[in-house]
C-alpha cells in the first residue's frame, strides 16, 4: 500500500515540476504551420523538422492548421501549453500583418515568446502560361487592358501573398480580384491549371513550377537576382523600380515557456539551418538565410516589434477587408 502511495506522490510531483531543458523533450514536438500542406511555409517547416529531430532526439511533427490568413493556426499554438512541445511557425503575414487586420483572440507579442528568425523569401510575380505576356511590362499592360480585375491567388487576407498583392496594386494602380486559398500550395495547383491568372508568390513556392515551364515568372522583388533562379530578372531590371519585398519567417512558443527550453529549441533550429544538406535545400528553393547575428530569441522579438511598428500603419491605412 505504502509503495502505491509513494508512486502516486512521485507521479503527481512529476507534473508539478515545470518542463526543464535537461530532459526536454521526452515526447514529440509539434510545429503548427498555419497554412496548407504543400506551400512554402509547410515546405520550410518540414525541412527543418526533419533535421531538428536529430538534435532533439524526439520526433518533430508538422501540423497544418489553416484558415483566416494563418491566424487560426497561430491562435491554436498560442493557446497551447507553455512547455515547448508546441511551436508556432509563421512570418511577416501571420505574426505582424494579421494583428492589423483581424480581431485576434490573442496578442502577437503578449501571448507568444520568440524562438528564432528563419530564412526569408523574395517574392516573385508569376502568371498562368496562357497570359500573352513575355515581360513584366507586357504583363502590366495586359493587366491594365483587361475589362475586369485579374484573379490573384493568395493564402487569405493578411498572408504574405496578399500583402505582396496589395503592394503591387499600390505601385501600379492595377486592381486585382483576390482568390483566397488555405495556402499558396493549393493556389499554385490552380495557377498551373489556368484557373487563376497570377500569384505574387514566395519564390520557394513557384521556383520548381517555373523551372518546369508550367507557369511564367516576370520578376523577383529583390534588388539582386537570386542565384538559383538567375534567369528571372529583378523588378528594377524589369521596369517596376522599388517593388522590393522579402517575406521573413520565424518560430515562436506560447508566452511563459521556460527560457532553457526555448534555448534548446533555438539551438536545434540553428543547428538545422547550419546543416549543409539543409542549406543546399534552402538555397535550391531560392531562400536567403537569416544574418548570423540575428539568431537569438531576443533578436526575433526586437525584429517582430519593429516590423509591427512599420507595417501596421500601412496595413490599417489600406483598410484591408478580411475574406
Ligand atoms: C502566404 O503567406 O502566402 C503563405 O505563407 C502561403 C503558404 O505558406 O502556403
Amino acid at each position: 500500500m505504502r509503495r502505491i502511495v509513494l508512486a502516486a506522490l512521485l507521479a503527481a510531483l512529476a507534473f508539478a515540476v515545470p518542463a526543464s531543458a535537461q530532459n526536454f523533450p521526452t515526447r514529440p514536438v509539434t510545429i503548427v504551420v498555419p497554412f496548407a500542406a504543400g506551400g512554402p511555409s509547410d515546405a520550410m517547416a518540414r525541412i527543418l523538422a526533419e533535421r531538428m529531430k536529430v538534435t532533439l532526439g524526439e520526433t518533430v511533427l508538422v501540423e497544418n492548421v489553416t484558415g483566416a490568413g494563418g491566424s487560426i493556426g497561430v491562435g491554436r499554438a498560442a493557446k497551447s501549453a507553455a512547455d515547448g512541445y508546441t511551436i508556432s511557425f509563421g512570418h511577416l503575414g501571420t505574426h505582424v500583418a494579421n494583428g492589423a487586420i483581424y480581431k485576434l483572440g490573442y496578442d502577437l507579442v503578449a501571448d507568444l515568446d520568440p524562438v528564432v528568425l528563419l530564412p526569408s523569401n523574395t517574392m516573385v510575380l508569376v502568371s498562368k502560361n496562357a497570359v500573352p505576356a513575355k515581360t513584366l511590362k507586357e504583363f502590366i499592360d495586359w493587366l491594365k487592358a483587361r475589362p475586369s480585375p485579374a484573379a490573384a491567388g493568395t493564402a487569405g487576407a493578411g498572408s504574405g501573398s496578399h500583402i505582396a498583392g496589395l503592394y503591387f496594386e499600390n505601385l501600379t494602380g492595377i486592381k486585382l480580384q483576390y482568390v483566397p486559398y488555405r495556402g499558396t500550395g493549393p493556389a499554385m495547383n490552380d495557377l498551373v491549371a489556368g484557373q487563376i491568372d497570377l500569384i505574387v508568390d514566395q519564390l520557394s513556392n513557384s521556383i520548381q513550377q517555373v523551372r518546369a515551364g508550367n507557369i511564367r515568372a516576370y520578376a523577383v522583388t529583390n534588388p539582386k537576382r537570386i542565384e538559383s533562379a538567375a534567369d528571372i530578372p529583378t523588378v528594377d531590371e524589369a521596369g517596376l523600380n522599388g517593388f522590393h519585398m522579402n517575406l521573413w519567417s520565424g518560430m515562436w512558443v506560447p508566452k511563459g515557456t521556460p527560457k532553457d527550453v526555448i534555448a534548446k529549441l533555438n539551438a536545434a533550429v540553428v543547428e538545422a539551418m547550419n546543416d549543409p544538406a539543409v542549406k543546399k535545400q534552402f538555397e535550391n528553393l531560392g531562400l536567403q538565410m537569416p544574418p548570423s547575428d540575428k539568431l537569438t530569441p531576443e533578436a526575433l522579438g526586437e525584429w517582430q516589434k519593429a516590423e509591427i511598428a512599420k507595417w501596421w500603419p500601412v496595413i490599417k491605412a489600406a483598410n484591408v477587408k478580411v475574406d
